[in-house]
């Protein structure tokens, strides 16, 4: 039997659908790119501070005081909160916490905040000398009257001085990939200690055992952080499920940053949510990355202090960050783990790792050798900054 195929008949439209279906795609056509811009608008995207900075001052007192600030703020912090603010006014730059931007679950006692804050007011004091002044810090001036936690003013005239330093401002990034393994010379050792002068102490830990040693500390306290719900709620908060989602925000630490591969990587929305079952996963494969790092480090260093109080951790702050520009300068990776820290049962075990008592640890750093890992973004100057009779 041969089947005879008929013609498929065109649909006519009825004049009511007609209207319907030519309307709704007018609609869509001139709707979108608005309703776009309005996600966009909602989502509130923040001005972002570039990774750049005048080289030599600016003339005009006003752009100074931003190139100052736009140096501060490209420092470290915990997470990356940037939990910082500033008030400008003529020959004068005063730093404040934000509180909004504290971690009052895994950092209750602010010593995190306080070091982020001390990262911020050292690039201050690099940038105003690497121009050509002469900044005087004060701490809590009037004793810390209105919150202010120092204040920065500076002279005309002198020598400039951490141009280096301040070379490094724009370079300096926490590298979480494994190193190559490849250890300090002393010499490199020589510099990085030479930036740690009057208050805070360091200690210096390398050879492969001392190392793998310190890595399982470094493991079982990452673990234990992370499969603490509370402080892992606080901590999910600040991660950032891509490079774009950080910028759109201008803070967090983005997923790919934490150097982990594979379903840690690709599932991080889960694996690090702390209501998600996946969390023993995370937990799993941030000790274990933890340990592979360390472990590939070519030294490990413990920044102390012996007081321990606000002022103790801001100087703490001031001495990692000239640490950490001198590591950039001399061309080496590095990354604070402050897990072993942060949580008190592992203190102990991490200072006789390095041999000392009676001190209080601030920072822990895992330094080597690797290639250049990308910045995270940071807020505007023009966000943290409100500038008076300028
Ligand atoms: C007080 C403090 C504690 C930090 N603790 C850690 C840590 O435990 N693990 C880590 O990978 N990075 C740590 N960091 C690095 C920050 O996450 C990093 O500075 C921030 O994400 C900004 O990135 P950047 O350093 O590349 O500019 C810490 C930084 C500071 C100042």
């Amino acid at each position: 039997m041969i089947a005879t195929l008929e013609p498929a008949q065109p649909r006519i439209l009825g004049r009511r659908e007609f209207f319907i279906v030519v309307g709704g795609a007018a609609a869509y056509t001139v709707l979108r790119p608005v309703d776009a811009w309005a996600r966009r608008a909602r989502a509130g995207a923040v001005a972002l501070q570039p990774w750049a900075l005048p080289a030599e001052a600016p003339a005009d007192g006003l752009e100074l005081a931003r190139a100052l600030v736009g140096a501060a703020v490209l420092a470290p912090s915990d997470w990356n909160t940037q939990p910082w603010r500033f008030e400008v006014d003529p020959g004068s730059i005063r730093l404040f916490a934000d509180a909004q931007r504290a971690l009052p679950t895994s950092d209750p006692d602010r010593r995190g905040l306080m070091v982020s804050l001390g990262a911020a007011l050292e690039n201050l004091v690099v940038a105003a000398r690497a121009y050509g002044f002469q900044p005087t810090v004060r701490y809590r001036p009037n004793e810390g009257a209105r919150g202010v936690v120092a204040e920065m003013t500076w002279l005309d005239g002198g020598p400039r001085r951490d141009r280096e330093l301040f070379g490094a401002l724009t370079e300096r990034r926490t590298n979480r990939r494994n190193y190559d393994g490849r250890g300090l010379l002393p010499q490199v050792r020589a510099q990085l200690s030479a930036q740690v002068a009057d208050g805070p102490r360091l200690h210096w830990l390398d050879g492969r055992d001392a190392l793998r040693e310190l890595a399982d500390v470094v493991h079982d306290a990452v673990h234990a952080q992370v499969s603490n719900c509370r402080i892992q709620a606080e901590q999910h908060g600040w991660l950032r499920t891509s490079r774009q989602d950080a910028a759109r925000r201008g803070d967090g630490v983005p997923v790919d940053a934490l150097g982990m591969s594979g379903p840690a990587n690709w599932f991080a929305d889960h694996y690090y949510d702390p209501d998600s079952w996946f969390l023993r996963f995370g937990a799993g494969s941030l000790a274990k990355r933890a340990r592979e790092g360390v472990r590939s480090a070519g030294a490990a260093v413990l920044l102390t202090t012996t007081a321990r109080d606000e002022s103790a951790w801001l100087l703490g702050g001031q001495a990692y960050e000239r640490l950490a520009l001198k590591a950039t300068q001399l061309g080496l990776a590095h990354q604070p783990i402050n897990a072993p820290l942060e949580l008190d049962r592992f203190r102990g075990p991490l200072l006789r790792r390095f041999g000392v008592s009676g001190e209080e640890p601030l920072m822990l750093v895992r330094c080597g050798h690797d290639s250049r890992v990308p910045h995270t973004p940071r807020r505007a100057v023009s966000v943290v900054a409100s500038f008076r009779n300028s």
